[in-house]
Protein backbone atom coordinates (compact mmCIF):
# COMPACT_ATOMS: atom_id res chain seq x y z
CA UNK A 1 0.00 0.00 0.00
CA UNK A 2 2.73 2.43 0.89
CA UNK A 3 4.84 1.29 -2.28
CA UNK A 4 1.51 2.51 -4.26
CA UNK A 5 1.57 5.98 -2.33
CA UNK A 6 5.07 6.61 -2.69
CA UNK A 7 4.62 5.78 -6.83
CA UNK A 8 2.03 7.92 -6.85
CA UNK A 9 3.93 10.45 -4.93
CA UNK A 10 6.96 9.85 -7.57
CA UNK A 11 4.39 10.25 -10.83
CA UNK A 12 3.16 13.08 -9.66
CA UNK A 13 7.03 14.85 -8.51
CA UNK A 14 7.93 13.99 -12.38
CA UNK A 15 4.63 15.37 -13.72
CA UNK A 16 5.07 18.76 -11.84
CA UNK A 17 8.57 18.69 -13.01
CA UNK A 18 8.13 18.40 -16.56
CA UNK A 19 4.85 20.69 -16.61
CA UNK A 20 8.11 23.16 -15.40
CA UNK A 21 10.27 22.48 -17.95
CA UNK A 22 7.59 22.68 -20.78
CA UNK A 23 6.47 25.66 -19.32
CA UNK A 24 10.09 27.30 -19.22
CA UNK A 25 10.58 26.36 -22.95
CA UNK A 26 7.50 27.71 -24.22
CA UNK A 27 7.70 31.57 -22.17
CA UNK A 28 11.84 31.62 -21.88
CA UNK A 29 13.18 33.90 -19.27
CA UNK A 30 11.22 37.20 -20.11
CA UNK A 31 10.08 40.24 -18.16
CA UNK A 32 7.43 43.26 -19.42
CA UNK A 33 10.03 46.23 -21.09
CA UNK A 34 8.72 49.72 -20.73
CA UNK A 35 8.89 50.06 -24.70
CA UNK A 36 5.89 48.02 -24.68
CA UNK A 37 7.92 45.04 -26.34
CA UNK A 38 9.19 41.99 -24.33
CA UNK A 39 12.82 41.63 -22.53
CA UNK A 40 14.31 38.50 -23.03
CA UNK A 41 16.97 37.95 -20.15
CA UNK A 42 20.12 36.31 -20.47
CA UNK A 43 23.87 36.86 -19.20
CA UNK A 44 25.84 39.50 -20.69
CA UNK A 45 28.38 36.67 -22.71
CA UNK A 46 24.76 35.01 -23.80
CA UNK A 47 23.51 38.59 -25.19
CA UNK A 48 27.17 39.44 -27.30
CA UNK A 49 26.65 36.49 -28.74
CA UNK A 50 23.30 36.86 -29.85
CA UNK A 51 24.05 40.32 -31.08
CA UNK A 52 26.99 39.05 -32.47
CA UNK A 53 24.85 36.95 -34.63
CA UNK A 54 22.52 39.74 -35.12
CA UNK A 55 25.68 41.86 -36.77
CA UNK A 56 26.35 38.46 -39.04
CA UNK A 57 21.90 38.15 -40.66
CA UNK A 58 22.83 41.85 -41.55
CA UNK A 59 26.27 41.34 -43.62
CA UNK A 60 24.66 38.45 -44.84
CA UNK A 61 21.40 39.87 -45.83
CA UNK A 62 23.87 43.00 -47.63
CA UNK A 63 25.71 40.10 -49.20
CA UNK A 64 22.81 37.90 -50.61
CA UNK A 65 21.23 40.79 -51.72
CA UNK A 66 24.04 42.12 -53.88
CA UNK A 67 24.39 38.92 -55.28
CA UNK A 68 21.12 38.43 -56.69
CA UNK A 69 21.64 42.03 -57.90
CA UNK A 70 25.37 41.01 -59.90
CA UNK A 71 22.74 38.09 -60.72
CA UNK A 72 25.96 35.70 -59.24
CA UNK A 73 23.19 32.60 -58.23
CA UNK A 74 26.16 30.32 -56.95
CA UNK A 75 27.67 33.10 -54.61
CA UNK A 76 23.88 33.15 -53.58
CA UNK A 77 23.57 30.00 -52.84
CA UNK A 78 26.56 29.57 -50.97
CA UNK A 79 26.30 32.91 -48.77
CA UNK A 80 22.72 32.11 -48.12
CA UNK A 81 23.51 28.03 -46.76
CA UNK A 82 26.19 29.55 -44.17
CA UNK A 83 23.72 32.23 -43.22
CA UNK A 84 21.08 28.80 -42.51
CA UNK A 85 20.85 25.98 -40.34
CA UNK A 86 24.26 25.75 -40.82
CA UNK A 87 25.06 28.81 -38.80
CA UNK A 88 22.90 27.48 -35.51
CA UNK A 89 25.52 24.69 -34.90
CA UNK A 90 27.17 26.85 -32.34
CA UNK A 91 24.15 27.81 -30.21
CA UNK A 92 24.27 26.35 -26.27
CA UNK A 93 21.30 24.97 -25.28
CA UNK A 94 21.19 26.58 -22.14
CA UNK A 95 20.41 29.76 -24.23
CA UNK A 96 17.87 28.48 -26.12
CA UNK A 97 15.91 27.50 -22.39
CA UNK A 98 16.13 31.24 -21.98
CA UNK A 99 14.33 32.52 -25.78
CA UNK A 100 10.55 31.82 -25.28
CA UNK A 101 8.88 29.75 -28.52
CA UNK A 102 7.76 32.52 -29.96
CA UNK A 103 11.39 34.11 -30.93
CA UNK A 104 12.70 30.83 -31.06
CA UNK A 105 10.32 29.93 -34.17
CA UNK A 106 11.29 32.93 -35.81
CA UNK A 107 14.54 32.80 -35.27
CA UNK A 108 14.57 29.36 -36.82
CA UNK A 109 12.56 30.46 -39.27
CA UNK A 110 14.67 33.14 -40.48
CA UNK A 111 17.42 30.37 -40.92
CA UNK A 112 14.90 28.25 -42.60
CA UNK A 113 14.21 30.92 -44.94
CA UNK A 114 17.97 31.12 -45.63
CA UNK A 115 18.25 27.87 -46.76
CA UNK A 116 15.09 28.28 -48.89
CA UNK A 117 16.90 30.67 -51.01
CA UNK A 118 20.06 28.56 -51.20
CA UNK A 119 17.93 25.70 -52.36
CA UNK A 120 16.18 28.16 -54.78
CA UNK A 121 19.79 29.80 -56.32
CA UNK A 122 20.55 26.22 -57.35
CA UNK A 123 17.29 25.46 -59.12
CA UNK A 124 16.39 28.76 -60.98
CA UNK A 125 17.51 31.40 -63.19
CA UNK A 126 15.79 34.53 -62.32
CA UNK A 127 16.85 36.58 -59.52
CA UNK A 128 13.41 38.33 -59.02
CA UNK A 129 12.25 34.76 -57.29
CA UNK A 130 15.34 35.43 -54.97
CA UNK A 131 14.97 38.90 -54.46
CA UNK A 132 10.70 38.09 -53.48
CA UNK A 133 12.24 35.35 -51.11
CA UNK A 134 14.73 38.10 -49.49
CA UNK A 135 12.27 40.33 -49.43
CA UNK A 136 10.04 37.87 -47.35
CA UNK A 137 12.94 36.91 -44.92
CA UNK A 138 13.33 40.21 -43.61
CA UNK A 139 10.02 40.94 -42.89
CA UNK A 140 11.03 38.36 -40.13
CA UNK A 141 13.89 40.71 -38.98
CA UNK A 142 11.18 43.20 -38.24
CA UNK A 143 8.64 40.97 -36.76
CA UNK A 144 11.36 40.15 -34.13
CA UNK A 145 12.83 43.52 -33.33
CA UNK A 146 9.29 44.81 -33.14
CA UNK A 147 8.27 42.02 -30.32
CA UNK A 148 11.92 41.36 -28.24
CA UNK A 149 14.63 43.43 -26.73
CA UNK A 150 17.47 41.99 -25.04
CA UNK A 151 18.09 44.14 -21.93
CA UNK A 152 21.95 44.84 -20.73
CA UNK A 153 22.57 43.03 -17.75
CA UNK A 154 24.21 45.17 -14.91
C1 LIG B 1 14.25 35.83 -33.44
C2 LIG B 1 14.30 37.25 -33.29
C3 LIG B 1 15.14 38.06 -34.22
C4 LIG B 1 15.28 37.90 -35.57
C5 LIG B 1 14.58 36.91 -36.50
C6 LIG B 1 16.21 38.91 -35.99
N1 LIG B 1 16.63 39.65 -34.92
FE1 LIG B 1 18.00 41.14 -34.94
N2 LIG B 1 17.79 41.41 -32.95
C7 LIG B 1 16.88 40.74 -32.17
C8 LIG B 1 16.88 41.31 -30.84
C9 LIG B 1 16.01 40.85 -29.68
C10 LIG B 1 17.84 42.36 -30.85
C11 LIG B 1 18.16 43.31 -29.69
C12 LIG B 1 17.23 44.50 -29.86
C13 LIG B 1 17.15 45.38 -28.63
O1 LIG B 1 17.63 45.01 -27.55
O2 LIG B 1 16.56 46.47 -28.78
C14 LIG B 1 18.39 42.40 -32.20
C15 LIG B 1 19.39 43.26 -32.62
C16 LIG B 1 19.85 43.35 -33.92
C17 LIG B 1 20.92 44.21 -34.35
C18 LIG B 1 21.76 45.12 -33.46
C19 LIG B 1 23.03 44.37 -33.08
C20 LIG B 1 23.91 45.08 -32.04
O3 LIG B 1 25.11 44.84 -32.06
O4 LIG B 1 23.38 45.84 -31.22
C21 LIG B 1 21.04 44.05 -35.71
C22 LIG B 1 22.03 44.74 -36.64
C23 LIG B 1 20.05 43.07 -36.11
N3 LIG B 1 19.35 42.64 -35.00
C24 LIG B 1 19.87 42.63 -37.42
C25 LIG B 1 18.97 41.65 -37.79
C26 LIG B 1 18.71 41.25 -39.17
C27 LIG B 1 19.36 41.86 -40.40
C28 LIG B 1 17.80 40.25 -39.11
C29 LIG B 1 17.16 39.46 -40.24
C30 LIG B 1 18.03 38.81 -41.18
C31 LIG B 1 17.49 40.04 -37.72
N4 LIG B 1 18.21 40.90 -36.96
C32 LIG B 1 16.61 39.08 -37.30
C33 LIG B 1 16.10 39.68 -32.53
C34 LIG B 1 15.98 39.18 -33.82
Amino acid sequence: MTNIKILWGIIILLLVLSGFLINKFVSGEVTPSEDGRTNVVMTKDERNLILDEMRAFLVSVQAVSQAITENDLDKVADLAHKAGMAAEEGTPGALLQKIPLGMKKLGFGTRDKFDEISATAKTTKDPLVLRKQLDALMQNCIACHAIYRLPEPH
